[in-house]
C-alpha cells in the first residue's frame, strides 16, 4: 500500500516550501514579504477573530498564502484587504480545501459542526488545533473534552486531521509580538504525526516563537488556559513544567 504521507506532491511541495520559509525567517520581519514571491505553502484559517487574525496576518506578512474564512465574509474581506498582501478571503469550505495547512480557531463548541461540513477537506491535512473548551461558552462538548483531554477529542471530531494543539494558551494579542524577540517564548505542541509536528514547527519558528513538543495528543490536555503550561514561558520552563506532568 503506498503511504499517503508521503506520496501526496500536495505535502512534498509544502514540506519544501515551509522549509524555504524556515531560510527565509533569517531576514528582517518586514522584508520577508518582498523576499518570498514563491515557494510558500497555503494556509486556511478556520475562524478569523481574535486568533485567527493575529496568526493569518503574520504568516501572510511571512510569505505564506493565507485565506481567512468565518460565517460572515464580508468581515474576512474587510480582513483580508486590510492584511494586504498574500492575504484573500473564502468560506469555511473554501478556506479547508484552499490550505495545504489549516488553523482551527474557532469555539470549541464549533468543531463538531465544522468536522462534519469539512471532513472531505480536513482528511489528511496538518490541522493546528487553537481550540479550548470552556463548557460555558461550548456547553457539553467542552465537558467531554475536559474529561478526554482536549487533543484526543479534537482528533474525534476533526477524523483524518494531522492535528498539532497549538497556540492554546497565550494571549492572542501578543502572538503577533513574538517575531521580535525570536526564540525567547516557547510553544508547547502537542501531536502524534511526527511530520505535521515538522510542518507545524516551522511555521511557529517562524512567526518567533520556539515549539516544544511536549508529548502526544493525550498531552493536549495541558494546551489549555489553567495549566501549569498557560500563559508565556522560556522554551526551557516549558520542558522543566512538561516532564512533571502525567500524561
Ligand atoms: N483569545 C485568545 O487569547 C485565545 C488564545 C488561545 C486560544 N484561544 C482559543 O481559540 C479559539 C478562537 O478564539 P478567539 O479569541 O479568536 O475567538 P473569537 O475572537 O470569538 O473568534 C472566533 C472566530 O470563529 C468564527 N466562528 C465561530 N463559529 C464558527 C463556525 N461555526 N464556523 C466558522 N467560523 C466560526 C468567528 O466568526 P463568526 O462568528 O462570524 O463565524 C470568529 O471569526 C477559541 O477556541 C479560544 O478558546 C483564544
Amino acid at each position: 500500500m503506498r503511504d499517503r504521507r508521503t506520496s501526496c506532491p500536495g505535502r512534498r511541495h509544502l514540506m519544501k516550501t515551509v522549509g524555504a520559509a524556515v531560510v527565509l525567517s533569517a531576514l528582517p520581519f518586514g522584508e520577508r514579504a518582498a523576499a518570498a514571491e514563491s515557494g510558500k505553502g497555503r494556509i486556511g484559517m478556520i475562524g478569523s477573530g481574535r486568533v485567527g487574525s493575529a496568526l493569518g496576518r503574520v504568516w501572510a506578512q511571512a510569505g505564506h498564502e493565507v485565506m481567512f474564512s468565518s460565517r460572515n465574509l464580508e468581515d474576512d474581506r474587510k480582513l483580508a484587504a486590510e492584511v494586504g498582501a498574500n492575504a484573500r478571503a473564502g468560506t469555511p469550505g473554501e478556506a479547508a480545501a484552499f490550505g495545504e495547512v489549516l488553523v482551527f480557531a474557532v469555539p470549541y463548541g464549533a468543531l463538531p459542526e465544522l468536522g462534519k461540513a469539512l471532513a472531505g477537506s480536513i482528511e489528511g491535512k496538518v490541522v493546528i488545533d487553537a481550540c479550548n473548551p470552556f463548557p460555558q461558552r461550548d456547553g457539553d462538548i467542552a465537558v467531554e473534552a475536559r474529561e478526554k483531554g482536549a487533543g484526543l477529542k479534537s482528533a474525534e471530531l476533526l477524523p483524518g486531521a494531522r492535528i498539532v494543539r497549538a497556540f492554546n494558551a497565550v494571549g492572542a494579542a501578543r502572538m503577533a509580538e513574538a517575531h521580535r524577540e525570536p526564540g525567547r517564548i516557547g510553544m508547547p505542541i502537542a501531536g502524534d504525526d511526527k511530520e505535521a509536528i515538522e510542518i507545524a514547527s516551522r511555521l511557529i519558528r517562524e512567526i518567533g516563537y520556539e515549539p516544544v513538543l511536549i508529548g502526544g495528543l493525550e498531552m493536549g490536555k495541558y494546551l489549555m488556559p489553567g495549566t501549569p503550561l498557560a500563559g508565556e514561558h522560556s522554551p526551557e520552563e516549558i520542558r522543566r513544567i512538561a516532564a512533571t506532568l502525567n500524561p
